[in-house]
């Protein structure tokens, strides 16, 4: 089975003081029978890695170049991010692609320098809303997947969030059976690249206005191995009862 995984994506949310959020969460989840991550901005990583390193909780980041080094402004490369204690990588975030033009190359060329540098590669795909209303979803998600996807990888090194463009932030959610499809989908899709073995165990998310109200219904979805969660992961009071709902799940 996949590793169970609740990953919170703070995006451009939280200062130090935000910190004590781990605190609660550390406090009020326990010992979770998931993996639980937070992906602070890049600013709170090494501190968040060094509060929560007696806890569950691993840090994150949220992008990262696909060079090791060298002059681009204002960049971060993985090999700095684990240095300051991420241990994955959220890359090619819809919110990336659309504000940074990012392409399935250049996620992919991102991924790979995560993997490089021993670190976990979290994935993100998903279609708009004029794309599903087109019925073209599984066309999307399967161009994405093929050309953002490093080859050659192993266990552990590759997450895949499935995050539908029109469900993020939006409140609005597929249905379980819109959720299922696009899972099924994904999972045949990593198995016939992959083969079974590595493709079988990697762990998929889903993500979009996941809540405490919805995540057990989802967390029910064949092949939805945790989440991804933006808005209900800023406090331990919102995420905690979502990585209960997947330890139960
Ligand atoms: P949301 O964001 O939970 O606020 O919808 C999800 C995401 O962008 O990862």
């Amino acid at each position: 089975m996949p590793t169970k995984l609740a990953a919170g994506n703070w995006k451009m949310n939280g200062v130090m003081a935000s910190l004590s959020e781990l605190d609660n969460l550390s406090t009020q989840m326990g010992t979770p029978e998931c993996d639980v991550m937070i992906c602070p901005p890049a600013t709170l990583i090494s501190a968040a890695a060094t509060q929560t390193s007696d806890t569950p909780i691993a840090i994150g980041a949220q992008d990262c170049h696909a060079a090791s080094s060298g002059a681009h402004t204002g960049d971060l490369s993985a090999p700095m991010l684990r240095d300051a204690g991420a241990t994955a990588i959220i890359v090619g975030h819809s919110e990336r692609r659309a504000d940074h033009a990012e392409s399935d190359a250049d996620v992919r060329a991102k991924a790979s320098a995560a993997i490089a540098d021993a670190l976990t590669a979290i994935v993100c795909v998903g279609e708009e809303l004029h794309e599903r209303e087109a019925d073209k979803t599984l066309e999307i998600i399967g161009g994405q997947l093929a050309g953002s996807l490093p080859d050659d990888i192993q266990t552990g090194q590759l997450v895949v969030a499935y995050e539908p463009v029109w469900a993020i932030g939006t409140g609005k959610v597929p249905t379980v059976e819109q959720i299922a499809e696009v899972h099924d989908f994904i999972r045949e899709t990593l198995i016939a690249r992959y083969g079974a073995d590595i493709g079988s165990e990697i762990t998929l998310l889903y993500g979009g206005s996941v809540k405490a109200s919805n995540a057990t219904d989802i967390f029910k979805v064949a092949h939805v191995n945790g989440a991804l969660v933006g808005g209900a992961s800023l406090t331990a009071a919102d995420f905690a009862p979502i990585v209960a709902a997947l330890s139960a799940s």
